[in-house]
C-alpha cells in the first residue's frame, strides 16, 4: 500500500514500553514485506501473538490439481454451473494456476475459519452478495464490485451475510497498484484511473476476547491449524502502510479514447507474473469510423482469463458468454470478437448508442495457465469453434 493509515490507539514512537491500563506491556507486532525493506505495519496486541498451544496438518477439502492446457485451446468455464461446498477459503473451486496466480471461485453463506495465507497476497473479487472481512487490522464491509487486497501473512476471515459469490486471485507474492500509476514517492498520479479516496481500510480495532482459537496456514509446504492461545483479533491499534483494502470497480475511472484502447487502459492491479483489468461501463470510442470493440490480437506473452461480471460484452456476441462466464484465450491463439460483433456494435452506434455497458474481470499471466478441475467440470465445448461457424 502506498499511503500512512493509524488506527486505533498506538504510542508516540515506535518500540518504546507501551502499557496496558492493568500496567502490563502490550505486545508490539511488525508486519514487514520484503525482509522490511518495504512496507510494513506496527500492531500492538494485548497478547502475545507468539504464543500458540497446538499444531496439525491438514488434508485440503478441494481439489487442487492442474492439467496443461491441451490441446491449446481458447475455453469457456460456466461459473453459473458451479456449486461450492465450504466457505469462502476452503470451499474454493480452482479454475486455473500456475506457479505464479491461482485463480478460484467460491460461492457460500457460511462464515470461515481464521486463515493466514502465507503463499502470497489475495485479491478476492466480490460478484454478489455482501460479506464483512475481518482481520487483525480490523473488519472492512465488502460488497458486490469490491476487489478485497489482503495482504501475505494477514490473519482474517469472511463473514457472509447471505449467499457470497467470489473470484480469488491468489498470488505467489505482492499486488500493488501499477508501478506507473504512483509517484516516485507512492502517491497516486494525476492520470491514474483511481486515487487513495477509492481504497477503503479498517478503520477501528475489532478487540476480539478468546482463547484456544484455531488459524488455518497456507504455506508451500501444504495445510495447518495452529491453535493461538488468544484471539488473534486482540489489536488495540496498528500503524503503517501495510494492510488490507478494498476497491469497488464502479470506482474505476475508465480512460476512452477516440478509436479503440488496448488493455492496459484498463490495468488495476500488478502481481508478480500477472495483472489485473477492470473492464467497466463507458462511452464507446468516438471516431465517427470507430470500431469500439477489440480488434482480432494476439497476446503472445500472456495468457487472458476474463471473468465477466455485468452488462452486456459485445465482442463475445453469440459465443455462448454470459454474465458469470470465464473464458480464457492463450498463447498461441488469436482471438476477436465473435462473427458479427463487429457489423452489430456499428449498427448498434448508428442507432444512436454511445455506450457500453460490459463489466469484466481480467487476469493476463505471463505464463501459461494450467487448468483446474472446476474449470474442466463447468466447460462449454463447443466455445473454441464459434469464430469458424
Ligand atoms: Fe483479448
Amino acid at each position: 500500500m502506498p499511503y500512512y493509515r493509524v488506527v486505533g490507539e498506538v504510542p508516540r514512537k515506535r518500540h518504546v514500553q507501551y502499557r496496558r491500563p492493568d500496567g502490563g506491556l502490550y505486545a508490539e507486532e511488525l508486519m514487514g514485506e520484503e525482509g522490511f525493506s518495504s512496507d510494513s505495519s506496527l500492531l500492538y496486541h494485548r497478547h502475545l501473538p507468539t504464543a500458540i498451544v497446538k499444531a496439525e496438518a491438514v488434508t485440503p477439502v478441494t481439489e487442487t490439481r492442474l492439467t496443461p492446457n491441451l490441446p491449446l485451446s481458447p475455453r469457456h468455464f460456466r461459473t453459473q454451473d458451479l456449486t461450492s461446498a465450504g466457505d469462502l477459503v476452503n470451499g474454493r473451486v480452482l479454475l486455473a494456476g500456475n506457479n505464479d496466480v491461482r485463480l478460484s471461485y467460491a460461492t457460500s453463506d457460511r462464515p470461515s475459519e481464521l486463515y493466514r495465507n502465507s503463499m502470497g497476497d489475495e485479491c478476492v473479487y466480490v460478484q454478489r452478495g455482501r460479506v464483512r472481512f475481518e482481520s487483525t487490522y480490523g473488519a472492512i464491509e465488502a460488497g458486490e464490485g469490491d476487489y478485497v487486497v489482503v495482504p501475505t501473512g494477514t490473519i482474517h476471515r469472511w463473514v457472509p451475510q447471505g449467499q457470497v459469490n467470489v473470484l480469488a486471485i491468489e498470488a505467489s507474492g505482492h499486488i500493488r497498484p501499477p508501478r506507473r500509476y504512483l509517484s516516485q514517492y507512492g502517491q497516486f498520479l494525476e492520470h491514474a484511473p483511481y486515487c487513495e479516496r477509492d481504497l477503503r481500510g479498517p478503520s477501528e480495532p475489532l478487540l476480539a476476547e478468546g482463547e484456544e482459537v484455531p488459524v488455518l496456514v497456507r504455506t508451500r509446504g501444504g495445510l495447518t491449524r495452529l491453535v493461538y492461545r488468544h484471539h488473534p483479533f486482540d489489536v488495540v491499534g496498528w500503524d503503517g502502510c501495510l494492510y488490507p483494502y478494498a476497491f469497488n470497480i464502479d470506482d474505476f475511472e475508465p480512460i476512452v479514447k477516440k478509436t479503440h484502447a488496448p488493455p492496459p487502459v484498463h490495468q488495476t492491479f500488478e502481481g508478480p507474473g500477472f495483472v489485473v483489468c477492470s473492464f467497466c461501463p463507458r462511452p464507446l470510442d468516438y471516431h465517427p469510423e470507430a470500431i469500439p470493440i477489440p480488434y482480432n490480437h494476439h497476446n503472445v506473452d500472456s495468457d487472458e482469463f476474463m471473468f465477466y461480471v455485468g452488462g452486456d460484452y459485445s465482442a463475445r456476441r453469440g459465443s455462448g458468454i454470459d454474465v458469470g462466464s470465464v473464458s480464457l484465450h492463450p498463447a498461441g491463439f488469436t482471438h476477436g470478437p465473435q462473427p458479427g460483433a463487429v457489423e452489430a456494435v456499428i449498427d448498434a452506434m448508428g442507432r444512436g448508442v454511445t455506450t457500453t455497458s460490459e463489466m469484466a474481470v481480467m487476469v493476463d499471466t505471463f505464463r501459461p495457465l494450467d487448468l483446474g478441475q472446476g474449470a474442466l467440470s463447468c466447460e462449454d465445448p463447443g466455445y473454441a469453434w464459434t469464430w469458424a461457424r
